[in-house]
């Protein structure tokens, strides 16, 4: 039994490796039990002082090591706890390593594993130690080349990263590949596929004129299955181009679906690697939110390519840098192919439902964590969600065009390095010519800042007076927080509906503005507000805090109905429901009925019939807060008593509304043929909350509705969305 604890990593520890691997040349032999690896490493001291040279090396059996052609004897080196020492090396040498390693057996799905039948490598974070002895950490960068050979028979797909410049067959039934890729990279981002594949193929031609292949490997059979994955990565490429300025930089790029992986999918050059139910979809198997889902993650590993691969992270507490800026990445991107609100509502809440319990807890820790003992934990909702909320942060404070000025800096002077959280921060300064350092403090401060806000109007001076407070709670190891720097986007509405102009110290801000809070407590006064204005705080949430605002259930339904910015509007319905739920659970404790207040009813009518209305952010509105989500607002938490209360309100919502919602599900019954486009997805939903809240009403004709629905559903969603109804209010009849 092992008994010590892992060392910890800490990143005030970090120094520049000793040695530069200059070229890495791989051959492999595979065998499903006895691959047979073969590195030769260009290796050149960059530390003058550095004698001897430490490889990482796990998992494998040493079979030869030449140093220069000379086969080192047992004296000059050594092989022990996972590390390859040798005592004394030259300036510049070619270190030759054999080894024997079994992908076979290997199911930690780190290294060289087989899936299915397939050879598949995963390197990230530190799995290439287990491949090859290799110096792998993310800022050794090296350049590439692989020869695979392999069973002809059995591995007739042969694939690394780069280009293809050689093949041919061998003795034996056996053939290879080399593949040779011009970009240096770190290790982690090394990839190698080899097995029977099926493959669909596309092509994409840069905006400077470069036509890349593109290819989707499958299983045989499930061809048709990645088309949706194809177009979305030709989408993916065209955004990268139109948006940021970036252009694909190879004449290919690959993507395998394969059946066993331990995270969605892996940014690889040229190489992504895929767990196969984020790029296999149909209508049949595939809802609206798989469609969603793979477009996400197939746009998020092509824009690794640029934040990750062309700069990549000095040390892995640098993870942000990569993750967070790619999260939210692809987090505009989604937005904008589909709905921009919808989107930020969910990422929102899918924020509050992991990160910021996890920020609350015993495992909170920062964007950038100062040490680890096992990295593979520190693939977080922290380093990946808040990581990007803190690029967002910087995006509201800068703008579109001065964020965008930072990315061609952060580019510009940092294309082909390994960098950190603060060189990108540095480029984004620089870029602006603002001063960032107070903001960096999100990189390193773990915990949910509160923000309480109190707004004061005086009829008299015709000023608003808006009174701000943060506060950070303790987190393990971070007992005293600091003030944070949080941009606060902010409007005035108006009673009669619309923003009111913003004056700050005689300094005209527009209909909206980003304060930047960077005290305890501060106040904000605006001048020339002509009428007692309702506040819209925080929109878009363009800070990830906890707000708390004092506002009456008036206010919640006069923002829920007037507010200019659709997620604050949300925001305002999603309170304006809790606090209703919140009284009735009491109500049911107390042993009383739980009573609906008719007004949020109302909203919600006005919300459902509104037109203008994109219908997917409809459908966010229609959906009442999860009761997951109202029993985190409890002190104890009472199931019975929250899915009573929820079911009342429900109940009261379709009785009131019932033509409206029973108008709204016809509108848009009919099945047209099916296209997973944003467009139907949106009707799809909002047609579905509509047929949850028709039958919570528990009426004979709503269940026939989601009877019917079931039988003739020509997509999974309908379908899915029915039978959860069903059996959810024991609806299944056997006719
Ligand atoms: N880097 C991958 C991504 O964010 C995630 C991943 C990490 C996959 C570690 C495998 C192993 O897309
Ligand atoms: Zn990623």
């Amino acid at each position: 039994m092992k008994t010590e604890q892992p060392p910890v990593i800490r990143l005030s520890d970090y120094t520049a490796p000793a040695f530069r691997i200059e070229r890495t040349d791989l051959t492999f032999d595979l065998d499903p039990e006895r691959t047979l690896v073969e590195a030769r490493l260009d290796i050149a001291r960059t530390d003058g002082d550095a004698q001897s040279l430490a490889l990482d090396a796990e998992g494998m059996e040493l079979l030869d090591l030449q140093l220069d052609g000379r086969a080192l004897d047992a004296a000059e080196f050594r092989l022990d706890q996972d590390v390859l020492s040798i005592a004394e090396v030259p300036e510049r040498f070619t270190l030759s390593a054999k080894v024997a390693i079994d992908p076979q057996s290997n199911t930690r799905l780190e290294g060289l594993y087989r899936s299915n039948g397939v050879f598949c490598t995963q390197c990230e974070a530190e799995g290439f130690r287990r491949i090859a002895p290799s110096i792998d950490r993310p800022d050794m960068l090296s350049r590439y080349r692989v020869t695979i050979r392999a069973d002809k028979a059995s591995c007739p797909v042969l694939l690394s990263n780069g280009n293809l410049v050689d093949s041919g067959d061998l003795e034996g039934g056996r053939h290879y590949a080399v593949w040779e890729d011009p970009f240096p990279k770190p290790s982690y981002l090394f990839a190698l596929v080899a097995g029977d594949l099926a493959w669909i193929p596309d092509r994409f031609t840069t905006k400077s004129g470069r036509d890349v292949d593109l290819r989707i490997y499958v299983e045989h059979g499930n061809e048709a299955r990645a088309r949706y994955a194809m177009e979305a990565l030709k989408r993916s490429m065209r955004w990268d181009e139109e948006r940021f300025g970036l252009e694909y930089d190879l004449d290919i790029f690959n993507i395998v679906a394969v059946s066993d992986f331990n995270m969605g999918a892996m940014e690889n050059k040229s190489l992504n690697v895929f767990n196969a139910k984020y790029i296999l979809a149909d209508p049949e198997t595939a809802t609206d939110a798989d469609f969603a889902a793979i477009e996400s993650i197939v746009g998020h590993e092509y824009f690794h390519n640029w934040t990750g691969n062309r700069i990549t992270c000095r040390d892995w507490f640098q993870l942000s840098l990569k993750e967070g800026l790619t999260v939210f990445r692809d987090q505009e991107f989604t937005a904008d192919m589909r709905s921009r609100p919808v989107k930020r509502i969910q990422d929102v809440r899918m924020l509050r439902a992991r990160q910021f319990p996890e920020d609350a807890g015993p495992l909170a820790h920062p964007v950038r964590p100062d040490s680890y003992m096992e990295i593979n934990n520190f693939y977080t909702a922290t380093v990946y969600e808040k990581g990007a909320e803190v690029i967002r942060m910087l995006h509201a404070l800068l703008g579109e065009e001065g964020f965008q000025k930072g990315m061609r800096r952060y580019i510009e002077r940092h294309d082909g390095q390994a960098v950190t959280c603060d060189d990108f921060v540095a480029a984004m300064a620089g870029a602006n010519d603002v001063d960032l350092d107070h903001f960096k403090l999100w990189y390193s401060q773990a915990g949910t800042p509160e923000v309480t806000a109190e707004g004061h109007y005086d009829g008299a001076a015709k000023t608003y007076s808006l009174s701000l407070t943060q506060r950070t709670p303790p987190t393990p190891g971070q007992a005293k927080k600091s003030p944070l720097m949080i941009p606060l986007s902010v409007a005035l509405i108006d009673p009669e509906g619309g923003n009111q102009t913003l004056t700050l110290a005689g300094e005209d801000r527009g209909e909206e503005t980003v304060l930047h809070l960077t005290q305890d407590r501060q106040t904000f006064t605006f001048e020339n507000v002509p009428r007692a204005p309702k506040p819209s705080l925080n929109r878009g949430f363009s800070a990830p805090v906890r707000l708390t605002q004092p506002l009456a259930r008036t206010d919640l339904a006069f923002l829920m109905a007037e507010d200019t910015d659709p997620f604050a509007r949300w925001e305002a319905g999603q309170q304006y429901a809790c606090d209703l739920l919140l009284e009735m659970i009491e109500a049911i404790g107390r042993g009383e009925a739980a009573e609906a207040d008719p007004a949020f009813v109302e909203a919600m009518g006005r919300t459902l019939t509104n037109d203008d209305l994109d219908e997917a952010f409809r459908a966010q509105v229609m959906v009442l807060p999860s009761e997951e989500y109202i029993g985190e607002q409890m002190k104890t938490v009472d199931v019975d008593a929250i899915h009573a209360a929820r079911e009342t309100l429900k109940r009261a919502i379709a009785d009131r509304l019932y033509d409206d919602l029973l108008a709204a599900y016809e509108g848009r019954r009919d099945n047209e043929p099916f296209a997973p486009t944003a467009e139907q997805a949106g009707r799809r939903a909002l047609k579905n909350a509509c047929l949850g809240l028709l039958v919570a009403s528990g009426t004979a004709d709503s269940a026939e509705l989601a009877r019917l629905q079931y039988d003739t559903a020509n997509n999974m969603t309908d379908r899915m969305a029915a039978m959860a109804l069903l059996t959810a209010y024991g609806l299944l009849r056997r006719r």
